[in-house]
């Protein structure tokens, strides 16, 4: 272990023994200064941490930025030795920023990331372009999205300050994978995410640089997850290599979607957050189900948020300190121009899941979910694609075996009083939050298929029952459950498949 590596490690126990982690700052700060820090501003969150114990010297340094006393903090020498803070005229400053993870189960710390300093708005300071981004929103979405099933062989492709692998090797989720490998095209990422790692003592994470799948070509694995630089930018020379992949329009995300199935082991899944483009006259949903359908992968594609393109290119400008710089109508109206020359009316923001598997024709579900949906997703979108290959291999053979999904309720509209209900709806009380108008037929079947008996004598005796006829009812479900499976209202029983 080099010297750094040590002074890496020295600093990891200095900073979990006083308790900086998520929960420790968070309680720290309490919700007033933490939310002021959150939209960048640090007067609040400078008065909750003037006491001088460990945990406030370090919230000062290393995630408000500012400079300490160098005398505050036994174990200063460690920050130095290891290249997160330099010591001069009494003064410890912050080299690098170093953010907690919490685990996406919510129980407990999940390591350190190291990126560059952020750059405040009215700070003066420019970002440079091969700034090394922290841990952000999009990076928090996609680590609750990852499937949390056990894997052996990982890659984290634009692992930037490594915050995805630390949540893959995350054991509160599933055990460590066997192998880790963290790829970027920006040589500065992958020294930050070695400093990530050494710090939260994950070992063995194989680094490599290049772009796209091209450092690990000829290789598979079990998962491949991926915040890309899906930021749509104009090509006009001025790249931030941290958010923009320097391709035209949504290039990227879709080079990497139709470039997973080779990558994967059968069964394997890539995710990713992406950005694509709504093109005049084009549905969104056609051009994205394109890059699923050439991926030859099982997919699921959610979009998430759309913008248009005034709130997009305002929203980049600002992420980049550019707001009110001298440039910024310059730019702005450049990435205006250039969207209008490409006849885009908005961008779409979203999830993607891809699962290799053998079948001929996999299942490819498009869809806008714009609500707050059951987080971790990761805990069930395994389910959420198991449902959509079942509901495509649903077979109307009434031997079938369903099972009403945990957590459907049944909800009843109509006037007060009256006998029966205008409008019957299941709705999901966790997961994806879906809600479905039903026929009463479908109704009746959710309130008894619990997976061991099969469907043929269930909707006999519902026919029965309603005074119907038992072939309409038949026909009737044959006709909706495949869509009631598919969203994961009812599950078909793995051993009846
Ligand atoms: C949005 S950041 C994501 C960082 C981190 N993985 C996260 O989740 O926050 C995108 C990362 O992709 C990297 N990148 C940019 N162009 C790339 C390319 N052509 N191939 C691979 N990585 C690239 C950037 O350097 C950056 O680290």
């Amino acid at each position: 272990m080099s010297e750094r590596e040590q002074a890496l490690k020295r600093a990891g126990d200095l900073l979990t023994g006083a308790d900086y982690t998520v929960a420790g700052v968070r309680a720290l700060l309490g919700p007033v200064a933490g939310g002021a820090l959150a939209r960048d501003e640090i007067v609040p969150a400078l008065r909750a941490t003037g006491g001088g114990s460990p945990l406030e010297t370090l919230t000062r340094l290393l995630w408000i930025q500012e400079p300490v006393p160098a005398g505050a903090l036994a174990g200063a020498a460690d920050l130095v030795a290891a290249g997160l803070a330099a010591e001069s005229g009494g003064e410890l400053r912050p080299l690098l920023r170093v953010e907690p993870l919490e685990s996406v189960t919510g129980a407990g710390h999940a390591g350190y990331a190291v990126s560059d300093l952020k750059v405040r708005p009215g700070s003066g300071e420019r970002v440079r372009p091969d700034h090394v981004v922290g841990v952000g929103g999009a990076s928090g979405s996609l680590a609750r999205l990852v499937v949390h099933s056990p894997v052996d062989n990982v890659l984290d492709l634009g692992t930037g300050c490594g915050v995805q692998a630390l949540h893959v090797a995350d054991p509160a989720v599933r055990p460590r994978p066997a192998a880790l490998t963290a790829t970027d095209v920006n040589p500065r990422a992958l020294r930050l995410a070695g400093m990530s790692f050494a710090l939260s003592g994950l070992d063995g994470v194989e680094l490599l640089e290049g772009s796209l799948l091209e450092p690990v070509r000829g290789r598979r694995f079990d998962l491949i997850v991926s915040n890309p630089p899906f930021v749509v930018a104009p090509g006009d020379g001025e790249r931030y290599v941290y958010r923009e992949s320097g391709m035209a329009g949504d290039e990227f995300c879709r080079r990497l979607v139709v470039g997973a199935q080779e990558m994967l082991t059968e069964q394997g899944y890539c995710q990713l957050l992406a950005n694509w483009l709504h093109v005049d006259g084009v549905p969104w949903e056609e051009r994205v189900g394109a890059w699923a359908s050439e991926s030859g992968c099982e997919a699921w594609i959610v979009q998430r948020d759309v913008q248009d393109p005034a709130e997009y290119a305002e929203l980049w400008l600002r992420d980049s300190v550019e707001t009110g710089t001298p440039e910024y109508r310059r730019r702005y109206a450049r990435w205006l121009a250039d969207f209008e020359r490409q006849g885009v009316t908005g961008v779409g923001f979203g999830w993607i899941t891809l699962r290799r598997t053998g079948v001929a024709d996999p299942a490819v579900r498009v869809e806008e979910l714009r609500h707050p949906v059951e987080q971790p997703v990761g805990a069930y979108v395994d389910r959420v694609v198991d449902g959509l290959a079942a509901a495509q291999e649903f077979s109307t053979s009434c031997a079938q075996l369903l099972r009403t999904a945990a957590g459907v309720v049944q909800e009843q509209i109509g006037a007060p009083g009256a006998e029966d209900p205008e409008r019957i709806l299941l709705r999901q009380t966790g997961r994806l939050g879906r809600a479905a108008g039903v026929h009463s037929v479908e109704a009746a079947l959710a309130g008894v298929c619990d997976g061991t008996i099969p469907l043929e004598p269930l909707v006999g005796a519902i026919a029965q029952l309603m005074g119907l006829d038992a072939a309409e009812v038949r026909a009737h479900a044959a006709a909706v459950l495949p869509e009631l499976v598919a969203d994961g209202f009812f599950e078909v029983v793995p051993d009846a498949l």
